[in-house]
């Protein structure tokens, strides 16, 4: 089982071992060089690297090793459907928009960041990094693999039933589990697999960056909700039917308390790591409340244990400053009911939520209409 717990702290920690290496390292140098203290330590050696950029932030410049990174080109030959439905998102748009827009100059210069597409920690949740001529550079906004992973090592094998000539239906269910095992185990996020690609989502709509909310004056994340911001205009259920449907109601009220889990887990990491009292400790510290006082109301109409454990584990860590060890393990401790709440449940016993559920008319942007 691959651990992502700390998701952004882990893709540092693969980089770190992976071919990434010697460009992430150079990049946290110069982007840290504007620290004379850094700076005097630099020639101390590779080591180096590895501490400043865990301890910048930088660490989490690329979410995904640049090398595995296919781009939704190559996804557009077989699912030309889900890639159109992918352009008209802000997802997409943002490539191009977010760098000439005057709200991302004056966050970039506050950051002290000349261009936002190279040299800037905005690679992160902005953009898909990949390789171009053995460097890495942007190829897209945020795409099919920021959501799915990194498709090098799996997206031969989640398409293979079996040989050239297998079809679908054809396929063995002996070969079908050794399939989708297979692609799973080489790093692709499916569907089914619930908790993982929902804190995708939370890894970049907390905006767990202190530096950027209290310096450069991004917004500090938003009142992210699964349901409303998964059935807009990212919804794209276009490929095993043809018309886009909603999500069903099980699966809406899977999303829903999902949401407010992972809403939880990232408020409280995201406390964690903050160091003073400002903007960024404060948004995290109202993150975590409000999921928190979400949880405590679901419970009141849904029996799991998975959901008290997780709300007892919250009553252990104190939402301060310098309380990292404490809100981490419990954090931790979310995470790990999370997952097994996401692989026990179905949603068929989650009626209790459905007066919960926001309507379509509260959906995140407009829904995509297959022709
Ligand atoms: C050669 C054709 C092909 C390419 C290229 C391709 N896919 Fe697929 N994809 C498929 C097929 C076929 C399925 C259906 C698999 C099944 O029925 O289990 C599928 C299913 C999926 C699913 C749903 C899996 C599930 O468990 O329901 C996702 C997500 C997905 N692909 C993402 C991608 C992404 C992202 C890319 C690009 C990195 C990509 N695919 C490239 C053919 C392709
Ligand atoms: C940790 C993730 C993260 C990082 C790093 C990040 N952003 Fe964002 N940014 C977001 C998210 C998420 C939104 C959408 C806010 C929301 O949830 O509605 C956003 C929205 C924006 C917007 C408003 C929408 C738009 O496109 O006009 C601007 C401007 C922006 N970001 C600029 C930047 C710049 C410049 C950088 C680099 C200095 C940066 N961001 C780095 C996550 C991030
Ligand atoms: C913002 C994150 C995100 C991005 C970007 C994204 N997906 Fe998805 N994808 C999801 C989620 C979430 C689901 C599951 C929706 C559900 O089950 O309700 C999904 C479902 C799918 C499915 C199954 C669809 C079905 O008909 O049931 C396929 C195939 C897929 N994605 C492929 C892609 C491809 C190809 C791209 C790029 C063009 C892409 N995705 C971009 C999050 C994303
Ligand atoms: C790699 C980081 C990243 C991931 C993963 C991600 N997002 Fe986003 N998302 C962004 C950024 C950045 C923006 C703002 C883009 C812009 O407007 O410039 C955004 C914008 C959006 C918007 C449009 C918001 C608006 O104001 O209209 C929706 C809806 C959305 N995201 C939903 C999701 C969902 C649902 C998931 C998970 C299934 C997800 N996102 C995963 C970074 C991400």
């Amino acid at each position: 089982m691959r651990s992502k717990n700390i998701r952004l702290e882990y893709i540092s920690d693969q980089a770190k071992g992976g071919s990434a290496d010697r460009f992430d390292g150079r990049r946290a140098v110069r982007a840290s060089a504007r620290d004379a203290f850094s700076r005097l330590f630099l020639c101390a050696g590779i080591w180096l690297f590895f501490a400043l950029w865990a301890s910048t932030g930088l660490a989490a410049e690329f979410r995904m090793d640049p090398a595995k990174v296919k781009g939704p080109e190559e996804c557009a030959e077989c699912h030309k459907e889900t890639v159109k439905a992918w352009r008209l998102t802000h997802h997409s748009s943002t490539f191009k928009d977010m760098p000439r827009s005057e709200d991302a100059r004056a966050i970039a210069d506050k950051m002290g960041i000349k261009r936002i597409k190279s040299e800037s920690d905005c690679l992160t949740c902005h953009f898909t990094v990949a390789m171009e001529e053995a460097a890495p550079a942007p190829i897209a906004g945020i795409s099919c693999e920021s959501c799915h992973g990194a498709g090098a090592d799996w997206i031969d094998v989640h398409s293979d039933f079996g040989g050239k000539d297998v079809k679908a239906e054809n396929e063995t269910p002996e070969h079908k589990i050794q399939r989708l095992a297979a692609s799973d185990a080489a790093g692709m996020i499916r569907p089914s697999n619930l908790y993982e690609l929902a804190a995708n989502c939370y890894s970049c709509h907390t905006v767990p960056n202190e530096k950027l909310v209290n310096v450069g004056g991004h917004a500090a994340g938003s009142k992210f909700e699964l349901v409303r911001w998964t059935q807009g205009e990212v919804r794209h259920n276009v490929w095993y039917t043809d018309d886009n449907t909603e999500a069903s109601l099980e699966r809406r009220r899977m999303l829903y308390v999902m949401g407010k889990m992972l809403d939880y887990e990232y408020g409280l990491r995201g406390v964690a790591k903050a160091t003073e009292n400002a903007e960024y400790a404060k948004a995290m510290a109202m993150r975590a409340q409000r999921a928190l006082a979400f949880l405590k109301k679901i419970d009141e109409t849904v029996d799991s244990e998975q959901l008290s454990a997780i709300i007892e584990a919250g009553s252990s860590a104190t939402l301060k400053l310098n309380n990292e060890a404490a809100l981490i393990e419990a954090a931790g401790v979310v995470a790990e009911h999370a997952r097994s709440f996401a692989d026990g449940h179905d949603g068929s016993l989650l009626s209790g939520v459905d007066g919960m559920l926001p309507t379509p008319d509260k959906y995140k942007g407009e829904v995509y209409t297959p022709h």
